[in-house]
């Protein structure tokens, strides 16, 4: 059941789509004290769960958490903040409970930080709708949220296919060779990702003319080869007379404004920029049919970045900085004054004050709302801006948009990728804490920089992140400007690596299947696994494992030099240990704590007793692969149903029954069909 309080006067951020009486009651279990916190205390040992894109554990317990969007692309553990802002947390008591602050600026989540036993939530603003979600279970609590929040994103399918991608690909002849030596390799690909560099000097919706001459010849030559090209667009529009983007927001009064009605200045990648008002729903629409410039050309894919929105420097910063540093010359520098003068440059990026200086005009209602008290909204609306166009532009088509910044309610419009992360073995391990918390938010769609955008990675931790990577929706590989090269075929185990995409493309029937059945009946595709096994004693104590979708459960190594890792099955299941899709082994394993080898080119996963995948041919690209003739993988020692989704991957029917089918496999080996899809199977392996 769901209750809803409202405080202040709040604004409508469009987060929840469903209309909930306001309750006048008390709240239940928690304290309120209006204007100061609230607060819960809860059961030691008791997990809480949530919070989407944030640091730490699945469980976030014992660390104080800010949702508070920031590009921080050196985040570590004693981050507060990442990307987006998710404020929605389940508090796993023996009477669970979530909550969902729909609150758009500034809140904090002190979870047994200051005091172990006690949960503080605190906020700049108090003008907010609260609802308080009970219910059966953790599941249950997850998907009435979901239900209330709306419908997840749905991507093409051949988004699901492998992505390259490099913040310094340049131009045609680059965009060609990463294209030649995948097909070299026989390694599958489907996508390549277009930074910055594909722009004229930054300009969103422009084309750099002399690196790619004839850009739609060169969107249809790729296409040919099954490659989609996915350009970046970011929040900030270059300052530069003559540029039409510019000129027309200045002209209509799309921009974010100072307090005196100039348009705010800050910087990013061009230089000089002005920030699009995505909160005013005309400058949004404005915004997002701009997108049409690259649709027409053959475009059908986009990730938008810098939205948080972050800030190089603001106009006005900088000038002060400029005249403070002056007075530094010649001087002494001491210890405090010394700090002093690098915090001053230091602290051009991003500060606090700037966003405290410019204004937007709210839901085009005409009264100027300061930016920070809606900070959250603006990467969410940046993102809706463009999902909206395409439902204008393109209604029958699904095009692929992810975000780096977000809010809940975004998660309708695009997926998001998880934002900088570094080449270390703790971003991956924390790129699968954060699947679980991202899923009950409703970001399905999601994925994080595999290998590591920041600093140079190394190619046991490509590989290893692969084999999680190879489950996740978003599966790109993407590494920053001026980092070591980690394109698979970099690596002297290039084959290691292409074998594990072969993998993923195998598993697509299945993993696709689980992503649609998640979308549309607003459930998680990846599940901690205390949300599967709630009675169990050691589930919740497990980080590192997780469900994905019906049958599979993941136990990725994370760990450099290891040889294999300990895993605990909440059940009996099989263990898969493959090499590539043709060459794996199979073992029963009992319920209990497992000590399994996994050499570096093995991916090691687990199938659920009575469960089976459907398996496919691995094929170059999403396009060139056969959906209709599949096998089955799995453990059946009595009976194993599965029920299958599909469909043509691009058209938005997703209701039609017909895109089901229910595949039963008995232990006798014989295998029926129930549904209307054309999907003949072939064999059978595994256990039974
Ligand atoms: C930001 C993005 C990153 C991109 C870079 C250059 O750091 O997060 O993915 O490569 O900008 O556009």
């Amino acid at each position: 059941m769901i209750r809803k309080y409202h405080f202040g006067n709040p604004l409508n951020t469009e987060a929840v789509v469903k209309e909930y009486p306001i309750d006048k009651g008390e709240i239940p279990c928690i304290e309120v004290k209006e204007g100061e916190k609230i607060s819960f205390i809860m059961t030691k040992g008791a997990p809480v769960y949530g919070l989407g894109e944030q640091v730490r554990g699945i469980n976030k317990r014992g660390w104080i958490y800010t949702s508070n969007c920031t590009d921080d692309p050196n985040h570590r553990e004693d981050t507060h903040s990442l990307y987006g802002a998710h404020n929605f947390l389940v508090f796993a008591e023996a009477e669970p409970f979530g909550l969902f602050l729909d609150n758009p600026g500034k809140v904090t989540f002190d979870i047994g930080y200051t005091q172990q036993d006690i949960a503080v939530i605190t906020m700049d603003s108090w003008d907010m709708d609260l609802y308080y979600i009970d219910g059966k279970d953790l599941k249950d609590i997850v998907k009435q949220f979901r239900h209330m929040v709306g419908r997840s994103y749905i991507p093409p399918k051949w988004a699901f296919g492998f992505g390259q991608s490099r913040w310094g690909y340049q131009s045609e002849e680059d965009i060609r060779e990463v294209e030649q030596r995948y097909r070299e390799l026989d390694i599958p690909l489907d996508s390549i990702y277009l930074d910055i560099d594909y722009m004229e000097r930054f300009k969103d919706f422009t084309l750099n003319d002399e690196t790619f001459p004839d850009f739609p010849e060169f969107v249809k030559e790729m296409q040919e080869k099954h490659i989609h090209l996915v350009p970046i667009i970011d929040a900030g529009v270059k300052i530069e007379e003559g540029y039409p983007v510019y000129e027309e927001g200045v002209e209509k009064g799309y921009f974010c404004k100072e307090k005196d009605g100039k348009d705010f200045v800050a910087a990013v990648w061009p230089g000089r920029v002005h920030f699009p008002d995505m909160l005013n729903p005309e400058a949004r629409r404005w915004f997002g049919l701009k997108y049409k410039f690259l649709l027409e050309q053959g475009i059908d894919g986009f990730w938008n970045d810098m939205n948080e929105p972050a800030i190089f420097y603001s106009e006005n910063r900088l000038e002060k900085v400029f005249d403070e540093l002056e007075t530094f010359r010649g001087k002494n520098q001491d210890l405090m004054t010394h700090f002093h003068f690098k915090d001053l440059v230091l602290g051009l990026a991003n500060n606090p004050e700037d966003y405290r200086s410019f204004y937007h005009n709210f839901n085009g209602e005409g009264t100027l709302i300061r930016h920070d008290k809606v900070h959250n909204l603006y990467g969410y609306n940046m993102t809706r801006a463009a999902g909206e166009a395409f439902e204008e532009l393109e209604p029958d088509k699904r095009i692929l948009m992810f975000s780096r910044s977000s809010y809940i309610g975004m998660h309708r419009y695009g997926g998001i990728w998880q934002g900088d992360n570094l080449s270390w073995w703790s971003h991956l391990l924390l790129n699968i804490k954060m699947m679980p918390s991202l899923n009950m938010c409703g970001f399905l769609y999601t994925g994080a920089d595999l290998g590591g955008f920041g600093a140079d990675t190394t190619e046991d931790l490509v590989l290893r992140w692969m084999q999680f990577g190879l489950f996740t929706p978003l599966m790109r590989n993407h590494a920053a400007l001026g980092t070591r090269e980690q394109e698979l075929y970099q690596f002297s185990n290039s084959e290691a690596c292409g074998n594990m995409v072969k993998i993923r493309y195998s598993l697509l029937p299945y993993l696709y299947s689980e992503y649609m059945k998640a979308a549309l009946r607003d459930e998680m595709m990846f599940r901690p696994l205390a949300f599967d096994y709630p009675e169990d004693p050691f589930a919740d104590q497990v980080e590192d494992q997780l469900m994905i979708g019906d049958s599979i459960m993941a136990a990725p190594v994370h760990e450099q030099n290891a040889t294999g890792r300990y895993v605990y099955l909440p059940e009996d299941m099989m263990l898969v240990t493959m090499r590539s899709p043709e060459d794996y082994d199979v073992q029963p394993m009992e319920k209990g704590h497992h000590y399994v080898p996994a050499a570096m080119e093995e991916l090691i996963f687990f199938i659920r007793k009575n469960h089976v995948i459907p398996v496919a041919k691995s094929a170059k690209s999403v396009a060139e692969m056969d959906f209709e003739h599949l096998d089955l993988l799995g453990y059946v020692t009595e009976e194993a149903v599965y029920e299958l989704y599909d469909d043509d991957g691009y058209s938005k029917d997703y209701e039609n029954p017909e895109h089901y089918e229910t595949i039963t496999v008995t232990s006798q080996g014989t295998i029926s069909q129930n549904g209307k899809m054309k999907k003949e199977f072939g064999k059978f392996s595994g256990i039974r």
